[in-house]
């Protein structure tokens, strides 16, 4: 699918202390490449975190750039899901700490108390997972506008805004489908609709494709990095799958809790390239 950029004017809360305005939405008619010059939009430092016995984190150091694509890879129990939570303020570290760059300067995200964090997940940051955790009463507008009417949008505005979402995702005429008359594909696409629509810098993705076969999970990853990476944004984004990974701008590799070196670093050239010619399907693996 091709992926368009939406047509509302602005994607700004008044009231959003983390807007997106840094990166206004079509500035770029390509995606940026991943420079390694960009600065770090987020930024984890010496994070540790135990759970009991169980060592999730210990010690990892990373960096997310605007407009790069990070793909988080490692067995099962390695510690990527900790990770992408410690990253997006969903799970405070033991020790280490995690800076976003906002609009206003830099934030220390393990500074900031549970209110003030989950201020920032909401205006900042969006999340898509393996299962969309849609809800399944609402129907895909209502879904995608979920966030904004949370966020104290008119519900009229929020609607407006979801739609563009959703048809820039290829969802044009489903609106008004609840979660269970779509496709795995489509439920996730409605995700990521959601996961966009406030207009975030960085978006997390723990295995969204998972559930899905190949040609789907092709499709999704598209959407994924054609809202995301496209619109200069970041997007980190944990799998399983080889093929997913190798659509993204740099692979990290985590095992017992650590990070470990790569040497060939840069993967995947241009975020986006590698779509052709897949042929491993996704293993489903669910972590
Ligand atoms: N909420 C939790 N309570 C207890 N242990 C946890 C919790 N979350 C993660 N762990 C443990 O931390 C380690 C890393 O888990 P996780 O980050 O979920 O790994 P992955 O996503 O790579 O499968 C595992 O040993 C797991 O059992
Ligand atoms: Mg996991």
């Amino acid at each position: 699918m091709t992926f368009s950029t939406p047509q509302h004017p602005t994607n700004q809360h008044p009231n959003n202390q983390y807007p997106s305005g840094q990166y206004p939405s079509g500035q770029y008619a390509t995606p940026p490449t991943t420079s390694f010059s960009a600065p770090a939009i987020l930024s984890g430092s010496a994070l540790v975190k135990t759970y009991g016995p169980s060592t999730a984190l210990a010690g990892v150091d990373i960096q997310i750039r605007a407009g790069e694509s990070v793909a988080i890879m490692g067995a099962s129990g390695s510690g990527k899901t900790t990770l992408l939570h410690t990253l997006a303020g969903i799970t405070s570290p033991d020790s280490g700490r995690v800076e976003f760059q906002s609009p206003g300067g830099a934030v220390d995200v393990t500074a900031m108390n549970e209110r003030e964090r989950s201020k920032l997940r909401r205006e900042a940051f969006g999340f898509v997972f393996q299962q969309g955790l849609l809800i399944p009463e609402l129907t895909a507008i209502e879904n995608t506008a979920l966030p904004l009417m949370l966020a104290g949008y008119p519900r009229r505005e929020a609607e407006g805004r979801a739609q563009h979402w959703l048809a820039a995702l290829g969802l044009a005429g489903m609106e008004t489908r609840r979660i269970g008359e779509l496709s795995g594909g489509q439920a996730q696409r409605v995700a990521i609709a959601r996961a966009q629509v406030t207009g975030a810098t960085v978006v997390f993705a723990d295995e969204p494709t998972g559930a899905l076969d190949s040609a789907t999970s092709d499709d999704v990853m598209s959407a994924l990095l054609g809202s995301t990476v496209g619109q200069g944004h970041a997007l980190v984004v944990v799998t399983h799958d080889q093929t997913v990974a190798a659509r993204c701008s740099r692979i990290v590799r985590v095992r017992d809790g650590r990070v470990l070196p790569d040497a060939s670093g840069v993967v995947a050239g241009a975020p986006g390239a590698g779509a052709a010619g897949s042929t491993t399907g996704t293993t489903g693996v669910s972590a």
